[in-house]
């Protein structure tokens, strides 16, 4: 199977072409910093060609839900090295998710109770997940232009941070309406300064980033993640084939490790129609790099995505997050785990790193 086929990524040997797709879990500890049962997890799923981790916020404002691991402290850079060291023990690769959640947050997550920060002072639609429950979303604070390099200095550090943990490199995460999403879609972008308008100017932030990002880890060690056709968090354009075409072409100067893009509508359950979406079989053509496509894949649709040569590296998010040995599985063609909703987010061992093995079943 050429998805069990190794995958030469810039200077790092992929053993195989399938990738653990970034998933957030909610079960980072005390300071938001990772613990050895999030190491045993990933350590669980090092058979993957390449992890990359849950989104990992790059400030405490970047928090946009209850538990999850930051990368801002020492204690999560010590917590991480956890994760690092045990994915390397048992051989494999792993980058971080670097994130910030812009209005999908909540006050009660914020420091001193702000409102969340966003391109423009428009609330979503629906609710935020808070520490007491779900909670109508706040309206958020339009960020002043001269508090935009800040935001630019929050995921370089992240990167820096990423780096001192021991990580292989870092994925920027531009997609499913979090901050960097924000700002390149008119519908939450309304800003009248350089940083809003035109697909240039909306773009221009996650240029700045992937440039800050780069000049820590090198461009062969950072991907990017974007979902042009994905209505999550209440995110829309009024033309995505437009603004994504000109982040696509505007990536492809950076010669990054990869493109990652969610293929699928991650609000509809039914979803798994596997294959390019109408503005990705597009934007493959513009990008000149590695490609790495998501959503609703199996097997069988994997397979055939690598064979057409539509992508070059696909990414299974719920399927790896219920089968630990997952290339395992597709190479005896052994059965499937089904994924247990109840306990995607939060919770303990539970629906997290109690998930099977092959041999055990055998
Ligand atoms: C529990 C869960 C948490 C997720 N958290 C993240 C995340 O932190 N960052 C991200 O970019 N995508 C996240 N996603 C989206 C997945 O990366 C992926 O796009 C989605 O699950 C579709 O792929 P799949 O059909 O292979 O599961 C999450 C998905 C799930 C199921």
């Amino acid at each position: 199977m050429e998805l069990l086929s190794s995958y030469q990524l810039g200077s790092l040997n992929l053993k195989n072409r399938m990738v653990m797709a970034p998933m957030t879990r909610n079960r980072a500890g005390r300071g938001n910093s990772p613990q050895p049962i999030n190491a045993l997890y990933y350590g669980q799923r090092a058979g993957a060609g390449l992890i990359i981790t849950e989104a990992a916020q790059v400030s405490p404002q970047g928090l946009g839900y209850p538990d999850m691991p930051g990368i801002y402290s020492p204690e999560q850079i010590s917590g991480w090295r956890l994760v690092t060291d045990l994915v390397h023990s048992r051989g494999g690769l792993i980058f971080l998710q670097l994130f910030h959640c812009g209005r999908i947050s909540h006050p009660s997550l914020q420091p001193e109770r702000a409102a969340p920060v966003a391109p423009s002072a428009i609330k979503p639609e629906g609710e935020a997940w808070t520490y007491k429950g779900s909670r109508p979303f706040a309206t958020p604070r339009a960020l002043e232009t001269t508090e935009i390099p800040g935001i630019v200095d929050q995921f370089h550090s992240g990167a820096e941070k990423a780096l001192a943990a021991g990580f292989d490199g870092v994925e920027i995460h531009a997609a499913n309406g979090y901050l960097l999403d924000q700002f390149i879609r008119d519908g939450t972008n309304q800003r009248t300064d350089t940083y809003g308008g035109t697909v240039e100017n909306r773009a221009r932030l996650l240029f700045e980033v992937t440039e800050a990002v780069v000049d820590v880890w090198g461009a062969g060690r950072v991907g990017v993640h974007i979902s042009p056709g994905n209505p999550f968090n209440d995110i829309q354009d009024s033309n995505p084939e437009l603004i994504f075409s000109h982040v696509t072409d505007g990536l492809n100067r950076f010669h990054l490790a990869y493109l990652h893009v969610v293929e699928i509508d991650l609000t509809n359950p039914t979803d798994f129609n596997a294959a390019l979406n109408p503005i990705t079989q597009k934007l493959r053509k513009i990008y000149k790099g590695t490609y790495m496509t998501n959503g609703g894949y199996d097997r069988e649709s994997a397979e055939r995505v690598l064979k057409v040569g539509d992508a070059d590296l696909v990414s299974f998010g719920r399927l790896f997050l219920a089968n630990p040995d997952l290339p395992e599985r597709f190479a005896k063609n052994g059965p499937l785990i089904e994924p247990n909703t109840a306990t995607f987010y939060g919770g303990d061992e539970r629906g997290y790193t109690d998930y099977p093995f092959l041999d055990s079943e055998e």
